[in-house]
C-alpha cells in the first residue's frame, strides 16, 4: 500500500474505512426504518465521509451542509463557532442527523447540536467518523461513531491539513515535520 511521503502511516486503510461505513450505514438504516433522514454534512471534511456513508443508507435520506469555523480553546469562553454557511432547507420537524469528520476538542459538535436542536427538528444525532476523546473539552454525545483514535494528527479521506490531504484514500498519521515546517 503506498503511503505518502508527509505521512508517518496509515491508521485506517479503505478497506478498514469501506467495512465500517457500510456497518454504519446499515445501523442507521435499521434506526431510522419508516423515517425521512436529513443528513447534514460539515464542510468541508465530512464531504467525502458523507458521499460513501449515504449511498450506504437505504432509508429516503435530504442531504444539506453547513460550514462553520471554530476558534479553539479560545473560542470555548465565548462559545464561539462561526457559521460561515447555513442550511439552505429548514430542519423544522425532520430527524437530523449530523455527519461529522472528527470530533476532537467537542467545541464545535457542542455548538452545533444547541445550534440545529433549537431549529425544531423532530431529532437530531451524530455520526462521527473519528473520535479523538483524549482532547475533549466539551462532552459530546456520538451516536454513530466509525473508529476511535488515539491523539494524533490525522489527514486524508477528506481530512485535511492546510486544506492538503483531503483527497488521499486511507487515513494516515501526519509527519510531525511538516507542521514544524510552520507553513
Ligand atoms: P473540535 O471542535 O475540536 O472537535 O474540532 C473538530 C474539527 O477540527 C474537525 O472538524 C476537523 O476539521 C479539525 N480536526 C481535529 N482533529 C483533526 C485531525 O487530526 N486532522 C484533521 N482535522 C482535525
Amino acid at each position: 500500500m503506498e503511503i505518502h511521503p508527509d505521512c508517518e502511516r496509515i491508521l485506517l486503510s479503505e478497506g478498514d474505512i469501506r467495512k465500517r461505513v457500510v456497518e454504519l450505514g446499515r445501523q442507521i438504516s435499521l434506526d431510522y426504518a419508516g423515517k425521512e433522514l436529513m443528513a447534514v454534512g460539515i464542510l468541508k471534511g465530512a464531504m467525502i465521509f458523507l458521499a460513501d456513508l449515504v449511498r450506504n443508507i437505504t432509508v429516503p435520506t435530504r442531504l444539506d451542509f453547513m460550514a462553520v469555523s471554530s476558534y479553539g480553546l479560545s473560542a470555548y469562553s465565548s462559545g464561539e463557532v462561526r457559521i460561515l454557511k447555513d442550511l439552505d432547507q429548514s430542519v423544522e420537524g425532520c430527524h437530523v442527523l449530523i455527519v461529522e469528520d472528527i470530533v476532537d476538542t467537542g467545541l464545535t459538535l457542542n455548538y452545533l447540536l444547541g445550534n440545529l436542536k433549537s431549529r425544531g427538528p423532530a431529532s437530531v444525532k451524530l455520526c462521527a467518523l473519528l473520535d479523538k476523546p483524549s482532547r475533549r473539552v466539551l462532552p459530546v454525545e456520538i451516536d454513530y461513531n466509525g473508529f476511535t483514535i488515539p491523539d494524533e494528527f490525522v489527514v486524508g479521506y477528506g481530512l485535511d491539513y492546510n486544506e492538503r490531504y483531503r483527497n488521499l484514500p486511507q487515513i494516515m498519521v501526519l509527519s510531525p515535520r511538516v507542521y514544524k515546517k510552520g507553513e
